[in-house]
């Protein structure tokens, strides 16, 4: 099936990156106190780059913006390197004017994981839900830390992470060595996801073009959890060429 999602597909990476930035800047300035989803991994580098020179020499203001933040691995605190909430400090926060209080990332020492993510689901509705949500996408067709199976109606809970995605986060650029990968994390649910009004999905490079052709045209299906966003009233896959290059439509 193809369903809904709008595709753009860029020249190279720098392109994905400013254009993504481009629409998040976009829905800033369009409402100062929006809520905004977002995502980490290598792919979203580029775009908090932009988004912290769109500071520096545009005057783009963070200072009523809310984030939320997809996933952290369970076990590590926020100072450790590889914690979620560490690369968000390092990429972003501390590059803009967003207040530290404003920023939500799920806890991954909280003394009770669960009540941890019901408060994260809570903290969104409380702020009226996400505007517009950032996302990668896992060679494997996931999304935040929801792997093949999970269910279009999950909600932000501990979910353990597939030897795929292990290997995927410890080839050199996060942690070096499989065994120090978390085995659990606490992921927003795809339910989760699909409640923001808008999402954006970013891909590139040759090895997301399997995962991308399966969100993009294949079936409405759990295997692929990218592919649960087909329904989405309003999601935008920007891509790069090569992560476009299994489409048969591009
Ligand atoms: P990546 O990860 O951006 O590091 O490729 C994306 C993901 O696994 O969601």
């Amino acid at each position: 099936m193809a369903g809904n999602i709008n595709l753009v597909v860029c020249d190279d990476a720098a392109a994905v990156a400013r254009e993504a930035a481009r629409r998040f800047a976009g829905e800033i300035c369009a409402r100062p106190g929006a809520v905004i989803g977002l995502a980490t991994g290598s792919t979203p580098e580029a775009t908090y780059a932009e988004l912290a020179r769109m500071h520096r020499e545009e005057g783009l203001s963070f200072a009523g913006v809310s984030t939320f933040n997809l996933d952290e691995y369970l076990g590590l605190d926020g100072t450790h390197e590889q914690s979620y909430r560490y690369f968000m400090h390092d990429r972003l926060f501390r590059h803009v004017d967003v207040q530290p209080w404003n920023t939500f990332v799920l806890n991954g020492k909280a003394a009770n994981a669960h009540l941890e993510c019901q408060a994260f689901e809570q903290k969104i509705l409380a702020l009226g839900g996400v505007d517009i949500w950032l996302l990668g996408i896992g060679g494997n067709g996931h999304i935040a830390f929801n792997e093949p199976g999970s269910s279009v109606d999950s909600r932000t809970r501990v979910v353990n992470l597939t030897p795929d995605t292990i290997a995927a986060n410890s080839d050199g650029r996060f942690f070096k060595d499989a065994a120090e990968v978390p085995r659990c994390a606490l992921s927003a649910g795809i339910g989760t996801i699909r409640e923001a009004r808008k999402v954006v999905l970013l891909a590139t490079g040759s090895s997301k073009a399997g995962a991308i052709a399966a969100a993009v045209e294949g079936d409405f299906t759990t295997d692929c959890p990218a592919s649960l966003l087909q329904d989405h009233p309003d999601c935008t896959f920007i891509v790069d060429r090569d992560a476009a290059s299994g489409l048969k439509s591009a």
